[in-house]
C-alpha cells in the first residue's frame, strides 16, 4: 500500500495508508430514508445497505485495516414493523448464506456482537457457522453487531461477573477496566478508533457505550446505503487530522 493515495474526483481527500486507525466502527443508518427518497419499500434501503456493507468490509480487508464493527439491528429495532424486521432478518440471512459460500475467497473473519438468543435457531446457527469457519482467517475482523445495545452488553458483563464474584472465581475489591472488558461482547478487541454515524443523525443510540470512551467521532449526512470508498477516505482523513489526548497534554 502506497504511503499516499490520492482520489479521483474535485475534492482530493489524502488518507495515510500506514497510519489507518486500528478499529473503525460504522452506525450502518438511513437505509429507510434512502428508500423513502426513491418511492421504495423500505426492505429495499435494507437490502442496499447490505451491498454497501459487503463492499465496505471488502475494502477494509483490502487495506489492512485490523478491525471493522458495524451496528446492523439493535436491542432497540425490534420495535419497529414485523414486517420490516422479517425482513432485515431474511437479508441477514441470505447474507450469511453468502459470505459462507465465499469464504474461502474473502477471508474475512467474523465475529458477531449481540445476543442471538433472540434470532430463530436457523439464523444462529448460521452466526456460529460463519464465526466458526472463519476463525482461521489472518487480517480484518469484521464484528457484526446484531440484537445489540450498549447497556445491555454491560448489564449482562456486570451480571457475569456478579456470578464469578459469587462462585469465588473473582474479587470485587480487584475488578479492573481490562477485567471487566473480558466480560463484553467485544472482549479482545480493541476500543474503536473511530466512529463513523452516516444519515445525518448526531447520536450513538445505544452503540459501544463502554467502547467509544475516546473515540474519534465522525459525522455525515450520507445515507448508509449511498456510502462510498471515498466517503470512508473523508472519515479516515479527518480522523488522522485529529489530535488525541486521552486526557493528556
Ligand atoms: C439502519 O437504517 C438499519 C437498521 C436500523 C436496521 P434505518 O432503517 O434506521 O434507516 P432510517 O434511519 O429509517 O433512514
Ligand atoms: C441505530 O440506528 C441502529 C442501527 C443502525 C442498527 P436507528 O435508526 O435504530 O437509531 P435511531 O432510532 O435513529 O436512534
Ligand atoms: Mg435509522
Amino acid at each position: 500500500m502506497g504511503f499516499f493515495r490520492k482520489n479521483q474526483g474535485p475534492d482530493t481527500v489524502l488518507v495515510d495508508f500506514d497510519r489507518l486507525p486500528r478499529h473503525i466502527a460504522i452506525v450502518m443508518d438511513g437505509n429507510g430514508r434512502w428508500a423513502k427518497k426513491r418511492g421504495l419499500p423500505r426492505r429495499a434501503g435494507h437490502a442496499a445497505g447490505a451491498e454497501v456493507f459487503r463492499t465496505i468490509a471488502t475494502y477494509c480487508k483490502d487495506i489492512g485495516l485490523d478491525y471493522l464493527t458495524v451496528y446492523a439491528f439493535s436491542t432497540e429495532n425490534w420495535k419497529r414493523p414485523q414486517d420490516e424486521v422479517d425482513a432485515i432478518m431474511g437479508l441477514l440471512k441470505k447474507y450469511l448464506l453468502e459470505a459462507i459460500g465465499q469464504m474461502e475467497r474473502d477471508r474475512v473473519k467474523m465475529a458477531f456482537f449481540g445476543d442471538l438468543s433472540l434470532l430463530t435457531p436457523e439464523l444462529r446457527e448460521l452466526c456460529h457457522r460463519t464465526q466458526e469457519i472463519s476463525k482461521r482467517y489472518e487480517g480484518c475482523q469484521v464484528n457484526i453487531c446484531l440484537n445489540y445495545g450498549g447497556r445491555d452488553e454491560i448489564i449482562r458483563a456486570a451480571r457475569a461477573y456478579a456470578l464469578d464474584c459469587q462462585e469465588g472465581r473473582a474479587d470485587p475489591n480487584h475488578l479492573s477496566q481490562a477485567e471487566f472488558s473480558g466480560y463484553l461482547y467485544s472482549r479482545g478487541v480493541p476500543d474503536p478508533d473511530l466512529i463513523i454515524r452516516p444519515s445525518g443523525e448526531l447520536r450513538l443510540s445505544n452503540f459501544l457505550l463502554w467502547q467509544s470512551a475516546y473515540a474519534e467521532y465522525y459525522f455525515t449526512g450520507v445515507l448508509w446505503p449511498d456510502f462510498t470508498k471515498e466517503e470512508l477516505h473523508r472519515a479516515i482523513a479527518s480522523y488522522q487530522g485529529r489530535n488525541r489526548r486521552f486526557g493528556g497534554v
